[in-house]
């Protein structure tokens, strides 16, 4: 095992071919024992966290949803997706348990051999909603992301039945359908903030008409500090709703600052945040901020986010009802499909991909 490990190690294309091709993942290094970060892992030094960049007198609102009908709490829902982009909800209805299953499935997933895993990767999967990868796009980046994922977009039931993997298919059919109320009640209070009165057929397909399911694989990591698990952008989701478990290592940019904030495991809560989607559609209003993932040297961390957005086939730009006053649009109108494809066909950048929106 150890010979073998340092002849993959000895050679940087292996180490690409071992990890991405082969489908072993960076679990898969983790498995067989590795001791040193290879060197494709190795970030710049500007996209290290560092103490200097990480600041701890402040930190991300946490809403109690305990009420949903208490218009304080769409209140504070609001405020948090204007001032920060991000907010924890505890009290949200979703059960512990159904929160602990999903990350059980999570580690359940991974530990599946490579061959298994194999059978999901972008050259292999028979449906290009189903994706086991590793990094984000590993053909495009000059670094590696310490991560693996599995990503599952939800077209319907019947497509799920077919091509998700059955190590998970039903925990995350489940998953989905208990945080349609969380999910549906965040986005109520979101467009409440933007004078949307009612959430109509056009409107929910414009804000959830598509749905994905990842599995994020975090795993323990020799260089933590020299790495990084996902590294600086934006979702371009409407919102995501974030799963994490108790290790933490969610780093947020505060607003108009280089500062960076940690987002704290909190249990039973979820982490939600805007995305690209939203800022677009409420001009500006609501922020789709900045963040990324640290590794961990002593534990595998998963996280489990959903991913609301329109479909690939929608037109977005800012509502009717956020320009009613006379503000001006910031955003032109865009097909939704045209942003998933640049977001995907290249590394990780921070916020730059909402440029392109810009008018
Ligand atoms: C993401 C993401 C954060 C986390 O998957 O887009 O930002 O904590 N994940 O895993
Ligand atoms: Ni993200």
């Amino acid at each position: 095992m150890v010979a073998h490990l340092s002849k993959i190690l000895s050679d940087s294309e292996k180490v690409f071919d071992f990890v991405v091709n082969e489908g072993h993942g960076v679990k898969g290094l983790c498995d067989m024992g590795i001791q040193e970060l290879p060197k494709q892992y190795i970030q710049p030094l500007e996209e290290r966290i560092t103490t200097s960049t990480v600041i701890t007198d402040d930190s991300i609102p946490i809403i109690d949803a305990s009420n949903w009908d208490d218009p304080k709490v769409a209140d504070q829902i609001c405020k948090a997706a204007q001032n920060w982009g991000f907010f924890q909800v505890i009290n949200h209805g979703v059960p512990i348990q159904v929160l602990d299953n999903i990350k059980e499935t999570s580690h359940r997933f991974f530990s599946l051999p490579a061959e298994e895993k194999k059978k999901y990767t972008k050259e292999n999967s028979v449906s290009s909603n189903v994706r086991y990868g590793t990094s984000f796009t590993p053909e495009a980046e000059k670094t590696l992301g310490w991560r693996d994922y599995l990503s599952l977009v939800h077209v319907s039931h019947d497509e799920a039945s077919l091509f998700w993997p059955t190590s998970c298919r039903e925990e995350a059919l489940e998953y989905l359908k208990r945080c349609d109320t969380v999910i549906r009640k965040i986005l109520k209070s979101l467009m409440g903030g933007l004078n949307v009165k009612a959430i109509d057929e056009e409107k929910e397909q414009l804000l959830m008409g598509s749905k994905r399911i990842n599995f994020n694989y975090y795993p323990k990591c020799p260089n933590p500090e020299l790495s990084v698990g996902v590294g600086r952008h934006s979702d371009i989701s409407t919102i995501t709703v974030l799963l994490q478990d108790d290790i933490g290592g969610l780093y947020v940019k505060k607003l108009e600052t280089n500062d960076w904030i940690h987002v704290p495991p909190v249990n039973g809560a979820l982490v939600i945040n805007i995305g690209d989607a939203l800022q677009i559609m409420s001009n500006d209003k609501y922020k789709s901020v900045e963040h990324r993932v640290i590794a961990n040297g002593s534990k595998n961390r998963v996280s489990v986010p959903i991913f609301l957005h329109p479909k690939p086939t929608s037109v977005i730009g800012p509502l009717q009802e956020t320009l009613k006053n006379g503000e001006k649009p910031i955003y032109k109108q865009i097909l939704y499909f045209d942003y998933t494809n640049i977001f995907f066909s290249k590394g990780h950048d921070g916020k730059d991909i909402i440029e392109f929106a810009k008018i």
